[in-house]
């Protein structure tokens, strides 16, 4: 069974995801031990005292550029096997790329190598997306190395996008068609062939 850290800085959707995918049974080779945000008060947070699983809140504007380094201390501290990116917001870089090198993984709501990179998060991409006139678009799961959103390649689904969509509509199909689902069982697959 490997112990997966979940690393969030907003509402937890994903979270969420995973969570419920534990419970039944859909992520079966790993137990989620650790929920790890780079902001106080978001609703992940709570999402994770829900489930009884313990959090820590490690900020920029505590430890500046020794963020990431804190959070490798962290995780290793709790034994951490494989890190999941749901809805973490900040650039992940340094010896914690390094020691968790394939170990990694993103969900990232486009079809990469469309409307990624530095600057495209939350729904900056389904604008984008929208602002483009792409008539489908999706979600990916990649692992996670010093390029943004340049990592391998996991899992990917399509989505379409529908007449009258506006930014916040498409995100949530997105999420519901692609993100939930994805996820977890790409979690499950990185777990399971560890
Ligand atoms: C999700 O749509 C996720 O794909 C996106 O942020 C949202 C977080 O929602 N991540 C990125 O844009 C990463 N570049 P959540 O907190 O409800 O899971």
């Amino acid at each position: 069974m490997k112990k997966i850290g979940v690393l969030v800085s907003g509402g937890g959707t994903n979270l969420q995801a995973l969570i419920d995918a534990e419970k039944s049974g859909i992520i079966k080779s790993g137990k989620i031990v650790t929920v790890v945000s780079n902001k106080e008060g978001v609703y992940a947070l709570q999402r994770a005292k829900n489930a009884g699983i313990e959090s820590a809140v490690i900020t920029r504007k505590e430890h500046g550029a020794a963020l990431c380094d804190k959070i490798l201390e962290y995780l290793k501290e709790k034994q951490v096997d494989v890190v999941v990116l749901a809805g973490f917001l900040a650039i992940l870089e340094g010896k914690l790329l390094e020691e968790y090198k394939d170990r990694i993984i993103n969900i990232h709501p486009s079809l990469i190598p469309s409307f990624c990179g530095d600057g495209f998060y939350g729904l900056k991409v389904h604008e984008a997306a929208l602002e483009k006139g792409v008539k489908v678009t999706g979600a990916t799961v990649h692992f996670v190395n010093e390029i943004t959103d340049g990592g391998k390649i996991i899992m990917q689904k399509a989505v379409y996008i529908e007449d009258g969509d506006t930014p916040e509509i498409l995100q949530k199909r997105v999420m519901e068609q692609a993100e939930w689902e994805i996820l977890p069982l790409a979690v499950e697959k990185v777990c399971s062939e560890l």
